[in-house]
Order: C-alpha cells, then structure tokens, then sequence
C-alpha cells in the first residue's frame, strides 16, 4: 500500500457460521404446541418469509459462533489472526455482562494487545461496527479490522409469546477490512432515535444479584415495521448522496433480514429489481447484529456477490438504531 496516497477502508474477506441444529416453522410450532401456543408455517411465511432458522447448542457462547465466522473471513481474506490491529463485535448477546465478547474473541484467536470492543446497536450493530472499522482505518488508527457480528437470540426468546418468538434465530458472520489505496466503503449514514426504546427491547437488567426486569425480548411488531419501513429508505438515499451515487449504482442490496416484506418495500423504494436484493430471512430468521454479514457472506460464497460490485448495506433495530453503508467489494 502506498502510504502517500489516499487510504480507504475496503472488505477483504468474509465469513459466517451458522449453528448445526436447523429448527424448520413446523418443528418450531410443533414445540409451541406442547405449551399452548398456536402458530403455523404457513403464518410465519406468510407474514415474515422466514421458513427456518437455526439454534445454538446449550454449550455455545456468543463468542464461539464469532470465532468460527472470523476463521474462514481471516482464511478468505488470506491474512493472520496475528496481524489483526482492531476487533469490533456487534452483539446484543454478549458471553458476559462485561468484559467485552470482543476480548474473548481476541483470546480464543490467541492474539494479544489490538484494541477490542462491542458494539451495541441491536439489529443495526454491524452497520455501525464498519463504520467506526471505516473511520478508524481511514484515520490510520486502525490497518486490518474484524467486524463481527454474532448473536444467539434463542436465549433472549419467550416461547410463550408467539408475536415473536417464532422471527429470530442465532448466527455469526464476520468481514476482514483493511486499509487499502482502491476505495472499498464509500460512504455511511448512521441514526438513532431513543424516543423509541421500548418498542423493542429487552429490559431486564442484573442488579443486586438478580434479573431486575423482564430478561426475555419485547417487541411491537406493527410499530416497528412502520418506523423500519420510512428509514431504510431514508438511510439508503443520503448514504448514495453522500458518495456521489444513485439508485442506479447499486448491484446489490443487503438490509437486515428482519423479514421479507421490509426487505422487498426497501428494494422497491430504491427502485431496485427484487433479483438485486440478497434474502437470507427465509433460512436464517433474523439473527439481528449477524443477519447483514451472514447474508453478505452466503452471497460471497455462492458467486453472486463478485469482486467490483457495488452493494449497499442496511441495518435497523432496536434502540430505535438505523444506518447504511454502501461500497464497492
Ligand atoms: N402465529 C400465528 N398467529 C400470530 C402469530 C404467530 N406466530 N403472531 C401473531 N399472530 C396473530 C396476532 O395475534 C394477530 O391476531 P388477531 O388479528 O386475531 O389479533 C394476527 O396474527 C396479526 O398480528 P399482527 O401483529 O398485526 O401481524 P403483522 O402482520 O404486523 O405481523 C410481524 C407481525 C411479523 C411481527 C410484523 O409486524 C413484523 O415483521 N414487524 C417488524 C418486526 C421486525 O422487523 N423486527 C425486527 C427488528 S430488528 C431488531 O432490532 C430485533
């Protein structure tokens, strides 16, 4: 790299990992069932896309899913744990209240001393986490950046509430970034809103050595599909603004696979034929933080997304978070 000229930030290598055990919407309704709850694949689909989605074993950690998705994007990209300058993990499921999963990450690759933190912005977590990887590589604080997002939702889902239990599923994917004189990311926008707090959330909290508060996931569906619908569209047109971009430039669209219908109302927003937007909801269910890098990675891997093309990321989630980071692969 040619240290005079201008340095960007630009993705490398990518990865995922997904957990062994597949829960298919009849399995899923089938355990419902036996509490009570009444739910059906067709519903699920109808309503969400999403046909199955996958559970982590009792004994997997949220860092250990970070892991195995950060070997085969360090692997893609060819370069060595050792040479990693800056971890970020994106998680709403951490291994611990503290210190950092991006630490424990940074110990189980058995590399010492680069900066490492979480990053909290729920479903929006990766977006954000490139972004700061983006102007820390830019700023030349940071050279060769993991950027992970990792989650295991089942632990945080209330099998009695069928509103929501039935969305989510676990998952990691990661990205190496690193400094280079080719652009890479062009351009991020990124918003919060907490007025909107609990619309979606978790509230429970340790205190006094208990939960204080509800430790399972809360959401209002129908509010948060309103407010994701409006600003994906708004993220996606000032991020393209900002990079002297149009609708036109982007080759493929990656928002976050919370469901398929926002998905598809985000593409037809931006005038984007459905075959430009990459889903991965059906298979994956929303895996919040890791949803964005898992479906980019599956992309990767299957040669749809090819070395050149222009893509266009997009998280939401709760806080109420949103952001887009839109770059050339
Ligand atoms: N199975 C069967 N019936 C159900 C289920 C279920 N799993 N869940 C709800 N229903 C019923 C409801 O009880 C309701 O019945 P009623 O009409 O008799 O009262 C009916 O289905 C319709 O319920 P709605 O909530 O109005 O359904 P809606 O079409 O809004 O779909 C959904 C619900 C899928 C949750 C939708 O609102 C949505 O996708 N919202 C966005 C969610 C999202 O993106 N969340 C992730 C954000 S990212 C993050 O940060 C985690």
């Amino acid at each position: 790299m040619n240290l005079t000229a201008p340095r960007f930030a630009r993705i490398t290598g990518t990865g995922s990992h997904l957990p062994a055990r597949r829960v298919t919407n009849d399995d899923l309704a089938r355990q419902l069932a036996e509490r009570g709850v009444e739910t059906s694949d067709a519903w699920i689909v109808e309503r969400t896309g999403i046909r199955a989605r996958h559970f982590a074993a009792d004994t997997d950690t949220c860092s250990d899913l970070a892991v195995r998705a950060a070997r085969q994007a360090l692997d893609a990209a060819g370069v060595s744990a050792a040479d990693i300058d800056l971890i970020i993990v994106a998680t709403s499921t951490p291994d611990m209240v503290f210190p950092s999963t991006a630490c424990i990450v940074q110990q189980k690759l058995g590399i010492h001393g680069c900066a490492a933190f979480d990053m909290q912005a729920v479903c929006s977590g990766f977006v954000y986490g490139l972004s700061v990887a983006d102007s820390m590589i830019r700023s030349g604080a940071a050279s060769k950046a993991l950027v992970i997002g990792s989650e295991i939702f089942s632990r945080l889902l209330d099998f009695n509430d069928r509103t929501t239990c039935v969305l989510f599923g676990d998952g990691a994917g990661a990205v190496v970034v690193e400094a280079s004189n080719t652009p890479g990311i062009l351009a991020s926008d990124l918003h919060a809103d907490g007025r909107h707090v609990e619309i979606l959330c978790t509230p429970g909290t340790v205190s006094g050595g208990q939960i204080s508060g509800s430790p399972l996931l809360q959401m209002d569906g129908p509010a948060v599909f309103k407010l994701a619908v409006g600003v994906l569209e708004e993220a996606a047109r000032s991020t393209l603004k900002k990079a002297g971009r149009t609708d036109a430039d982007i080759d493929w669209l990656i928002p976050h696979q919370a469901n398929i219908r926002i998905m598809q109302s985000t593409a037809r927003k931006l005038k984007l034929p459905l075959d430009k937007l990459i889903a991965t909801v059906d298979e994956h269910g929303n895996t919040s933080a890791a949803s964005i890098p898992l479906a980019l990675d599956v992309a990767v891997r299957s040669g749809k997304i090819q070395r050149g093309d222009t893509l266009m990321l997009e998280g939401v989630g709760g806080g109420f978070t949103w952001g887009a980071v839109l770059l050339d692969f």
